[in-house]
């Protein structure tokens, strides 16, 4: 264990079994302003045992067993007791820490089957820059739980099913599949989308084609099957162009669709009526759970089967859940999908519960991803109105990365084709950053100035840092995993710096927790700058001695690996050189 945080809860446990026979209390360990840590436990300790937090605390620091690793334990305040960590427990465990491949993360003992559904789009239509944010978050909380040593199943529940296929279908038939507007799909769904949609709206001979061919897709007709697969497919190919570049890790066998469900839906929606659980209301079959309330004041239906007799998106989600229960048996599932969907999930988890089908050892998050602005404030789109093209959006940030990236300065000359290689990888880890850094349930304003600025909390800058190490190793003509040390500490900098890189598996573990990339992001960024404060205070290469050099080229070397394993969790690459 590493984590001093931990290490030092731990102690303070033991100590407080012995003392109180209270080993199961929270200890309460925080960052102190007067210490490294403190321990917060006497106070609620003594209103729980009725005594004086003073006393608590002294009987817990007369227990208390922390001499290897604490040069001083103080009570102060009403009952505080802080704890300042050794520099030689400081430098030993970084040194540890230098030698493991995994950062002296440890595997979790308790690993999760965790079902992480993300990018999840609509077949035949453009991402837009929500289904981008979903998709990069949910990449980064697939990579951070993966690392920590959970079971993590990748989910893109792919929109390949609903009333506009029939449309589709015959527009692709007409057009041709191999011809040009075919291809269309593979590269600008929106525009094959929107021919079919006016279509549909100004020829009714056509509409009516459209409707019989969905008819004959929900019966299940072999060659409209084969029609809508090919669809299917065509979407594919555009998906994992973008995929492709962001450098998500979502692959084919990832994909269960909507469509994947379709043939329980009948099952789910007999179930809950004979379960008596969803009753017909105005001819549909519905679920009204308990605390729904629509803006009347009446109960807000789940509606599960229309009076059609056609299914819901909840319908589709309800067999899902089971799905995910019962053939997967999953411990955790976090769907990574627009805050706009909120009642729907929490309505759908009242459902599945109420049914039976998510028993209370399972944990079902909806992880909301909020909006992304337009400088005006409203959803991002662009001049004309239109939704953005990805594909466009993608170029634009490169190409500003460009810029930007000619504006610092650079240790050797560029030539064009490695300069083009880290020009992309400075735009896309813009864009990814930007997503990345702010909590993911808030809005942001999108904007390519501030999340390319080599500046600040970005991708640009972090890459920058982990480039300006290698630089370093490059001059002193040593490799970084030839840098041992040993690690020691004599200044307050380099003791700031170790100190905030024990910090690394519980920030992983507090980002994987939650579900929220923003915690790494903001671990990363305070990683740089204790590096930034320990660079500009202690010289590396022209240390004073020997000895001093080596160690400082260590905690050198330890940053670098640290912030390049965090930002390949977060799915940003990290340019050797910048
Ligand atoms: N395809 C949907 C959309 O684009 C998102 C699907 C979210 N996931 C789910 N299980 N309902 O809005």
């Amino acid at each position: 264990m590493s984590d001093p945080q931990k290490v030092l809860a731990a102690r303070v446990q033991a100590a407080l079994g012995q003392a109180f026979g209270e080993p199961d209390v929270d200890p309460a360990i925080r960052p102190s302003q007067f210490a490294d840590f403190q321990a917060n436990v006497a106070l609620a300790l003594a209103k729980k045992l009725g005594r004086k937090p003073r006393d608590i605390a002294a009987e817990l620091v007369e227990r208390l067993d922390v001499a290897d690793v604490c040069e001083k334990v103080e009570i102060s305040g009403p009952g505080f007791v802080n704890l300042t960590l050794r520099n030689e427990w400081i430098a030993g465990r970084a040194q540890l820490m230098h030698g493991d491949d995994r950062l002296s993360v440890e595997p979790t003992a308790t690993p999760q089957t965790t079902v992480v559904e993300y990018s999840s789009p609509n077949v035949a239509k453009e991402m837009h820059v929500g289904h981008l944010r979903t998709t990069i978050v949910g990449d980064a909380i697939a990579r951070v739980l993966e690392f920590l040593g959970h079971n993590v199943i990748r989910d893109n529940h792919l929109g390949d099913w609903g009333t506009q296929y029939g449309m589709l279908i015959e527009h692709l038939l007409d057009v041709g599949e191999d011809s040009d507007e075919g291809m269309l799909l593979e590269t600008d769904p929106n525009s094959f989308y929107q021919a079919a949609r006016a279509r549909y709206d100004a020829d009714e001979e056509f509409a009516g084609r459209a409707r019989r061919r969905l008819v004959s897709l929900q019966a299940g007709d072999p060659e409209t099957m084969r029609h809508w697969q090919r669809l299917v497919d065509l979407s594919k190919v555009y998906l994992h162009t973008v995929y492709g570049r962001l450098g998500v890790t979502l692959t084919d066998d990832d994909i269960r669709g909507e469509s994947f469900y379709n043939d329980m839906l009948g099952d789910t929606a007999d179930e809950l009526a004979a379960d008596g659980i969803a009753t017909i209301s105005d001819g549909a079959l519905c679920v009204f759970p308990p605390g729904f309330t629509g803006r009347d004041g009446g109960p807000l239906p789940v509606i599960i089967r229309k009076s059609d007799g056609g299914y819901n998106y909840s319908t589709s989600d309800l067999a899902t859940v089971r799905y995910r229960v019962d053939k997967l048996t999953v411990d955790r599932m976090i769907y990574v999908v627009g805050s706009q969907q909120s009642l729907h999930f929490q309505m759908l988890f009242a459902v599945a519960r109420m049914a039976g089908w998510l028993p209370d050892g399972v944990r079902a998050e909806h992880a909301q991803i909020g909006s992304v602005l337009g400088s005006d404030g409203k959803i991002f789109r662009t001049r004309s109105g239109k939704s953005i093209k990805l594909t466009e959006l993608l170029d634009e940030a490169v190409e500003r990365a460009g810029a930007a990236f000619d504006d610092v300065p650079h240790d050797e000359p560029f030539d064009e084709v490695s300069r083009r290689a880290v020009v992309e990888a400075v735009g896309i880890g813009a864009v990814k950053y930007a997503d990345l850094s702010v909590a993911r349930d808030s809005e942001y304003v999108f904007d390519f100035d501030r999340m390319i600025s080599f500046r600040g909390n970005t991708g640009p800058y972090l890459q920058y840092a982990t480039a300006r190490i290698r630089s370093i190793f490059r001059k002193g003509g040593v490799a970084p995993e030839e840098a041992l040390g040993p690690i020691a500490i004599g200044h307050d900098a380099e003791r700031a710096l170790a100190l905030h890189l024990l910090g690394f598996g519980s920030a992983l573990e507090t980002a994987a927790e939650a579900a929220e990339p923003h915690r790494l992001c903001a671990y990363l960024f305070d990683l740089a700058s204790a590096y930034t404060t320990f660079y500009e205070n202690c010289p590396v290469l022209k240390a004073p001695d020997e000895e001093t050099r080596a160690s400082r080229l260590a905690l050198c070397a330890l940053t670098l690996h640290t912030l390049s394993k965090g930002l390949e969790l977060l799915g940003v690459t990290t340019p050797e050189r910048m």
